[in-house]
Order: C-alpha cells, then structure tokens, then sequence
C-alpha cells in the first residue's frame, strides 16, 4: 500500500488510488458527520487516531455522494477558493483553483484534470452519516 500524505506532493499521471491509502484515511465507522449537516454540498475535516481526512459529500437524489476533498492535479481541496464547488447544473464539482470539472456522480475527471476525484464509502444512519466497511 503507497502511503499518500493528506497533501503529499502531486504526480500528474498518477491514477487514482483508493481512499483508503491516504496515511489519514479514518477506519470503517468513523463519524463523519451529521445526516443533516448535508443538504447540497458541504466539506468537512474527518478525524480518526490516523489524523483529518478533509472529505466533500454531496446530496443528490439518486443518494450520497462522498469523496476526499483533493483534487488530484495539486492536492488542494476544491474549496480552496470558494464555495462554488457544484456545477450550475449541479452534475458536475468543480476545482476553485482552476475549474477542473469532475462528474457528481462518480468523481470522475470531464475536464482540466488527469483523473478523478478518490470515493469514500459513507453509510447513513440514526441521522448521521459515517465511513462505511
Ligand atoms: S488545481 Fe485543482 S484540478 Fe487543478
């Protein structure tokens, strides 16, 4: 397993890797947070004995969407310059920085990045949202 730092130095052409080889990825059960802290899109800091994963989740109809907050060109999170980070048409999170695009869905690249966006599994429950097996 490569151990990649929360902001460890960008590779362009790496692909990209699961969740789980961030050296902060929480373990499965970690809270994340409260069911009704997302109604759109909101980012939060997870933290577990590993260290602060910074996470985005995002509600849609067809369900919850989460995925750690770097964009895989810098390493930033897509926030970084604002909180504009779903599309007008809300299909698509979008990279302050730059503009990369990235679908909604799946957090795959569409555009201005060399891949996508690492999911995280997330479980809903008793009104809270935490880090699924
Ligand atoms: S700086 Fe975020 S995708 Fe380029």
């Amino acid at each position: 397993m490569r151990a990649r730092g929360r902001f460890a130095g960008p590779d362009f052409a790496e692909p990209p890797v699961p969740w789980t080889d961030y050296a902060s990825a929480p373990p499965a059960g970690t809270f994340v947070c409260a069911s009704d802290a997302v109604m759109s899109v909101t980012s939060v800091e997870v933290t577990s004995p590993n260290g602060a994963l910074p996470m985005i989740l995002l509600r849609k109809a067809e369900g919850l969407r989460a995925y750690v907050n770097a964009c895989p060109h810098q390493y930033l999170p897509l926030n970084y310059r604002g909180d504009q980070v779903l599309s007008a048409c809300g299909t698509k999170l979008l990279c302050t920085v730059h503009g990369a695009s990235f679908d909604a869905d799946s957090g795959a690249a569409v555009e201005g990045a060399p891949c996508g966006l690492d999911p995280v599994p997330v479980k809903e429950e008793n009104g809270e949202i935490r880090i699924a097996p």
